[in-house]
């Protein structure tokens, strides 16, 4: 896409315009790593500079402020995926939506938790701690190259009625595979499972519309990835039909209607806000909250559809040059509907490879000894070219 003239609609992922404005330090290296964390677009960090700058003075930061900046990093996200703004939590981090979904199932009747091998430890662990009140967690062996057995998941949860929930990755962080949430989402209805996505591989390059509808109970994700946003910013999606009927299991003193008014903070008969504000933590960072939002509003603005488009067009020479490669094996799948922004790349020696990467100032990832390559929007073709030459 480098050298094209950019269509008079806007922003174009991969384009001249988008690298200037948005990404003018881009190409101080290669950064081929958004699986990691993505680069921080001009527009997030002009929101993380203002916001600092009000502080070093305190003038414009009050109450309203705060208000509005948080309102508008859960519209931004409720957005993104096609969700109302009231089924949002403002949370710091992917494993904090984990943690409550944990807390949620754990509240119900003992069973078992259904979830892959090779899933990232973050949603694992905290249903681990399940097991101290009488769960088991399964984790369902992978295949020999390390993808998730879907198939052999969905025979475990239709022949054991002791499954009380499914911990799924919408894209899995080692091998690159996107699940079909649609008819998970189905499956675990039917059963009345709970079904909880840690989302943070896929949002951003993946699109989503409505998990809800789809049969997602909890949707977590935190935003330092494809989300282009400063560490310790993210947020939960949690089904409506669970706002009433859980209680939050922790509370924090922004999740009551006092907060809105600090002459009531003192009221401590407050009733939970009437959204899922009920499961935020206080205080929130908000400047990197509304940071978020900046950088959530950029992805919607080009749309998420073409930045899927863009990443996989990048793929695509990753996937032509590996054709026939002695030594190399594509592990992600090669079928786009099945993989999102991550391709992952086996290598029969990965040692030479990844030191030659790093001598030439490119930045991908080594994941359980294979090469696991993120481009995002600001990436072009000459870069992937740049890395196939360096691996070739
Ligand atoms: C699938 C997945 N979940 C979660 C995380 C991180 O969790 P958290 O946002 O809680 O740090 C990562 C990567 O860091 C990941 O790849």
């Amino acid at each position: 896409m480098t050298g094209e003239a950019d269509p008079p609609e806007g922003l174009v992922p991969g384009g001249a315009r988008l690298r200037a404005e948005e990404f003018p330090d881009a190409s101080d290296g290669i950064y081929l790593n958004a699986a990691s964390f993505g680069l921080l677009p001009a527009r997030t960090r002009a929101v993380i500079d203002r916001w600092s700058h009000d502080r070093a003075s305190g003038v414009g930061v009050d109450p309203e402020r705060f208000d509005q900046a948080l309102t508008r990093a859960r519209a931004a996200a409720g957005q993104l995926i096609g969700e109302p703004v009231e089924a949002i939590a403002l949370a710091p981090n992917t494993s904090y939506g984990v943690n409550l979904a944990a807390e949620i199932v754990g509240a119900g009747a003992p069973g078992r938790i259904l979830l892959s091998d090779g899933e990232f430890p973050a949603n694992v662990l905290p249903w681990k701690r399940l097991s101290e009140r009488g769960f088991e967690v399964e984790v369902v062996p992978a295949d020999s190259q390390g993808l998730p057995r879907f198939g052999a998941m969905e025979e475990r949860l239709a022949a054991d009625p002791s499954v009380r929930a499914v911990a799924i990755s919408m894209v899995q962080f080692g091998t690159g595979v996107l699940a079909d949430l649609e008819a998970w989402g189905a499956k675990c209805r039917e059963r009345e499972v709970f079904l909880a996505v840690d989302a943070i591989q896929g949002l951003g390059v993946s699109p989503l519309d409505g998990p809800g509808a789809l049969g997602v109970d909890l949707l977590t994700s935190g935003a330092q990835k494809w989300l282009l946003s400063p560490w310790g910013t993210g947020f939960v999606y949690l089904h409506p039909r669970h706002l009433e009927r859980i209680h939050p299991p922790f509370v924090s003193w922004f999740g009551f209607e006092s907060a809105l008014d600090f002459e009531k903070l003192l009221d401590y008969e407050s009733p939970l806000l009437p959204d899922a504000r009920r499961f935020e933590p206080a205080t929130l960072p908000v400047h990197d909250l509304e940071a978020m939002a900046a950088s959530i509003e950029l992805l919607l603005e080009v749309g998420v559809d073409r930045i899927r488009g863009h990443v996989h067009a990048l793929h695509d020479r990753v996937l032509e040059w590996a054709v026939d490669r002695p030594g190399v094996e594509v592990v992600t799948p090669r079928d786009a509907a099945r993989r999102a922004g991550i391709l992952s790349l086996a290598f029969d020696e990965i040692g030479e490879p990844a030191a030659a990467l790093e001598r030439a100032g490119i930045a991908a990832a080594v994941r359980g000894g294979r090469l696991r390559l993120a481009p995002h929007l600001y990436n072009t073709a000459d870069e992937i070219d740049a890395l196939l030459a360096v691996v070739g």
